[in-house]
This record gives C-alpha cells, structure tokens and sequence, in this order.
C-alpha cells in the first residue's frame, strides 16, 4: 500500500509540536478568529506557497489560489473570496502573485491541446493577443514566456479594480491592489509596482457610481 501520504501526517505532528514549544498558546489563539490584513492571489504550483515565501504565520494571510493566478470576473469562488476578504476581513492590501516559469503560461503560449483547462487558460492567450507586438519582438522564449507571466499579472491586477467589489470598497475606504511576480529560481519577489488605489486607474466604462 501506498504509504508517502504518511510523511503528511507525521510531518503535522512535527508542526503542531513545533508551534507549541515556541508559544504554548498558538493554537489557543488561532481558534479565537482571523484577522488578516492581506489576500493573496496566487498560482495553484507547489513551488508558490503565500506563508513560506513571504516569511508569514497562520492567521496573516487569506489565500486563493488557481491555475496562473486569474482574477475572471465571472469565477465564483474568486469573487466570493474576495468579497469575503474584502467586507467582512478588511484586508488592506489584495496581492496578484504570479511566478517566472508558470506552466499555466507556458501552455497558453503554445497551440497544444490539453483538455478543459485550455478554456481557463484563454485568458492568457487573450493578455497575449493584447501585447503580441512586444511579446513577439522578444526572440528567446524563457524570456517572453517571463514577459508574459508580468503582464499576466497586471491584467489580473486592472480585472480585480473592474470588480464592483473593489470598487465599492473604494467607495468608502482605502484597498491596495499589487501585482507581485515570484522567482521560483531565487525565491524573491518582483514587485511589479502596479499599485491600484482607485478606480481612476481603469478605463471609465469599468466605474460605477456607487454612494
Ligand atoms: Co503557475
């Protein structure tokens, strides 16, 4: 029988027996709620875990995570995270992170057939479409894979200010929208300084007018 789902548990053990070592309370505390001052949007890939890479605890982050890091402003259970994050966890700042060497991205940079997920990856090939220009002026293509993966995350960065979400939230409040790129090569982050802080940052057939 297979038996590497073990190392799992084991490993669970080692964590709650660490925590408590530090902080006799940690969990104690945990259990009394959340209050995160950051969402996290990020790639489903193994190798982009939102707490280890940004040095963070339980409690500190609000995460979703998908293929490539999409913000599709007909996804559910984006939308539903992000309201929940927003109004009632009053995060701060929603981060977009996306990370050289997404194989999300690379695929939709190719014409090979992969099943369903070539749907969920349209949106990239349309973020493509849009800069094919300067995508194609680039010759190497790790780079213009790296190209793609940034201004990826910048149109995630301009579909979250287009959500009425945010928008309502600026309506009464300050939110900070970043868009971040991780090197999987070296483990820092790229800010791509793409700060949103009203909707003035779009184009005005996005706004509401919300009171
Ligand atoms: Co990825």
């Amino acid at each position: 029988m297979e038996k590497s789902y073990q190392k799992l548990l084991e490993g669970n053990k080692i964590f709650a027996e660490t925590k408590l070592q530090t902080d006799p309370n940690y969990f104690t505390k945990l259990s009394k709620g959340q209050t995160p001052a950051y969402l996290w949007i990020g790639c489903s890939d193994s190798r982009v875990p939102a707490n280890e890479i940004t040095n963070t605890e339980s409690g500190e982050v609000f995460v979703h995570r998908n293929i490539a890091n999409l913000v599709i402003h007909t996804d559910t259970n984006l939308l539903s995270v992000l309201e929940y994050a927003i109004k009632f966890l009053e995060v701060k700042h929603v981060i977009v992170c996306g990370h050289y060497g997404c194989g999300g991205v690379k695929a939709a940079m190719t014409n090979n057939f992969h099943g369903f997920v070539d749907n969920w990856l349209r949106n990239i090939k349309d973020v493509y479409f849009k800069n094919k220009v300067e995508l194609e002026a680039i010759e190497d293509e790790e780079k213009r894979s790296d190209r793609l993966t940034e201004l990826n995350v910048v149109e995630q960065v301009r579909n979250l200010a287009k959500t009425t979400i945010v928008q309502e939230a600026w309506s009464k409040r300050e939110l900070h929208l970043h868009g971040w790129v991780y090197g999987v090569h070296n483990g820092l982050v790229k800010d791509l300084s793409v700060i949103h802080n009203g909707k003035e940052d779009i184009d005005s057939i996005y706004h509401f007018n919300i009171v």
